[in-house]
């Protein structure tokens, strides 16, 4: 059954439920001045970092920038929905919520997502109930027996079976009468080419239900029983299923990986089956895809800051050219990565097949860590001749100057230099010069620059677009003006006003200040009501840890910043112009249009300001 929360019930729950008493139930809290702080129950730590204040109503950690409201806090503890959560509250503080069954039309709202992800578990129960009861199952399961995989294991993962033939799932959602057009949106049929109807995606095939951490089926997974061609196949993207940010077996993995700091990483289903049976739960398989920035964050949370990677490859080429693409991605989330070599023509399935675990970590004693493994691959390479030397390094030169960190970046050049055997300071000033490059072109603008970035930067998990979109130019001062706006709400009317919020340059911003202004009451703004509107988990925090902050704001320090932010747009409209200019002497229309179109941009935001300024 769907539960359904009536809003007036929402409503009456925040205003009972206090922040500071649920989170003390699972986390030990200190109070230190206005605020109360503890051990982060969401990544671990050995130093509080993790806030609570009572005024706000309102959490945050500042080492892994979780945050949010009541309700976003049981929501991340018990891996629960809204409802669900709001649920518990209504029970602790003893509201009555009446049962609501859901109208037609409430139905029919409810959301896709939900849909999908009840097809894909409808769908994982029929390929399992296949592999166990099904005559045709009995030939995946003597596969599965074969390749060792217990009966156990096959449980815990839902292994299943799909069978032959081109229309089992198909007629199975068929007689449930659901609607086939949203089964082919959750990947398990696929539309007849010229032809009405549909057809099954898996068939015949071993099925590896995907899950993410709340336990819900996301994707699938599917291999041949034979040698047949492609051996794997899996969903295709859905709205519910992305790659490159899920990893498959991490339902499983997260507690052993708080508990031991480590997480291996491997290739395969089979892999991180045959890891988990051997006990070591803490491993997380990529899905075909090689490891995206989305998958390191992830990884880290559930590590923590402290903690480690282990890459597991194969000895193969591609498994050595993996690990190098990796590697800049480990390194700018200062995540500490190593990597473990299994001996040649094993992957971590067949080598603890044969081997068994205490061999495995033997090897995995000697993991190395990246930057080693790297050094090592090129000098195999290219030798250490003069000219091998040159290329290693040429090679090494650009990795070294992207790492931000100075004393890690230090450490490495040591390292790097004493195996090649040069001079280190050389080998520094060669990287300094090309760091020094780097940096001045892209590094200065960003506006990573104070607490709560630092932090965001270092633990935050934010989705590849988001970042692009907080790297912007003057998305400092864009930031300290929503800061402003949470922290001191006086200011608002101004901001509304001089129309602050029609200049910003981040549209991501601009949306949570004009929810802010939305929500003013009398000058004063409820910032959990703000939170609540937040559905993104990530744009919670960011608004949380912004709103938690103790600057002390007056009118004068604040209309400071806002001019000065007027200002900066102002001469940005300057320079253009120049700009302009020169593109037109230089008869460079391509870069012209370009100019043309952004200054076009600028004056609709001028003319909307004086419009502000009129009123
Ligand atoms: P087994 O032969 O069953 O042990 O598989 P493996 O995991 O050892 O296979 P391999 O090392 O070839 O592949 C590693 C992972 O890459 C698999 O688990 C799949 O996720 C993915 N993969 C391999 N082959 C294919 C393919 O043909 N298509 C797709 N989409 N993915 C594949
Ligand atoms: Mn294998």
């Amino acid at each position: 059954m769907t539960i359904f929360i009536p809003e007036d019930k929402v409503l009456e729950i925040r205003h009972a439920a206090d922040i500071v008493e649920v989170v003390s139930e699972s986390v030990l809290l200190k109070k230190t001045g206005k605020n109360y702080v503890g051990l982060c129950p969401f990544h671990s730590e050995k130093t509080p970092s993790f806030t609570v204040s009572p005024q706000k109503q309102i959490f945050y950690c500042f080492g892994c920038a979780a945050g949010g409201n009541v309700f976003s806090f049981i929501m991340k503890r018990d891996g629960i929905s809204f409802p669900e959560a709001a649920r518990i509250l209504s029970r602790q503080y003893g509201i009555n919520v009446p049962v609501q069954t859901m109208s037609k039309d409430q139905k029919r709202l409810r959301s896709e997502r939900e849909k999908l992800l009840e097809i894909n578990r409808q769908a994982m129960e029929f390929f399992h109930n296949n592999l166990f009861s099904a005559p045709s199952g009995k030939q995946a399961l003597l596969y599965l027996k074969q390749r060792g995989i217990s009966q156990e294991t096959m449980e815990i993962f839902r292994l299943g079976y799909a069978p032959e033939g081109w229309n089992n799932i198909n007629n199975f959602f068929n007689k449930k009468k659901i609607p086939l057009d949203i089964v082919e949106k959750a990947g398990l049929i696929v539309k007849r080419e010229n032809k009405n109807g549909f057809y099954d995606r898996f068939r015949n095939r071993i099925i590896f239900p995907i899950f993410n951490v709340n336990m819900h089926v996301i994707g699938f997974g599917g291999r041949v029983l034979t040698d047949d061609l492609p051996k794997y196949l899996n969903s295709p993207e859905t709205p519910i299923y992305n790659k490159s940010s899920s990893l498959y077996g991490l339902h499983r993995a997260r507690q052993k990986c708080r508990e031991t700091e480590t997480i291996y990483i491997v290739e395969g289903y089979f892999d991180l089956l045959a890891l988990h049976q051997n006990g070591i739960q803490n491993s997380v398989a990529t899905l075909g895809t090689s490891i995206t920035t989305d998958h390191v964050h992830i990884l880290r949370n559930v590590i923590g800051k402290d903690g480690h990677v282990v890459l597991v490859f194969d000895s193969d080429d591609a498994g050595m050219k993996a690990a190098l693409r990796s590697l800049g991605i480990f390194m700018n989330a200062e995540v500490d990565a190593n990597i473990m070599l299994l001996p040649s023509g094993h992957d971590p399935d067949s080598y603890l097949f044969e081997f068994g675990y205490e061999s495995f970590f033997d090897i995995a004693k000697s993991a190395k860590s990246l930057i080693s493994f790297l050094i090592d691959t090129l000098i195999e390479k290219y030798g250490l001749t003069v000219e091998g030397k040159i290329r290693v390094i040429s090679e090494m030169r650009e990795t070294l100057a992207s790492i931000d960190d100075s004393v890690a970046r230090s450490l490495y050049i040591k390292e790097l230099a004493e195996r090649v055997g040069i001079e280190e300071n050389a080998l520094l000033e060669k990287v300094r010069e090309l760091s020094f490059r780097n940096r001045s072109s892209t590094k200065r603008d960003t506006f990573f620059n104070n607490d709560f970035a630092r932090n965001h930067r270092k633990n935050g998990f934010r989705k590849a677009d988001k970042r692009k979109s907080f790297h912007g130019k003057w998305t400092r001062l864009e930031q300290q003006i929503i800061s402003m706006m949470l922290q001191f709400p006086p200011v608002l009317s101004e901001i509304g006003e001089r129309g602050i919020l029609d200049l910003f340059e981040d549209n991501h911003l601009k949306a949570i200040g004009d929810l802010i202004l939305a929500h003013q009451d009398c000058s004063d703004i409820k910032i959990d009501d703000v939170i609540n509107l937040i559905e993104d988990d990530e744009e919670r925090g960011i608004v949380a840890s912004m709103a938690i902050g103790e600057n002390k704001w007056d009118y004068d320090g604040c209309l400071n910043i806002l001019n000065r932010f007027e200002s900066i747009r102002n001469k940005k409209e300057d320079t253009l112009i120049k700009k302009i200019k020169e593109a037109e002497d230089n008869n460079n229309f391509e870069l012209l249009s370009k100019l043309l179109s952004k200054k076009q941009k600028m004056a609709v935001l001028s003319e909307k300001k004086k419009m502000a300024l009129l009123k």
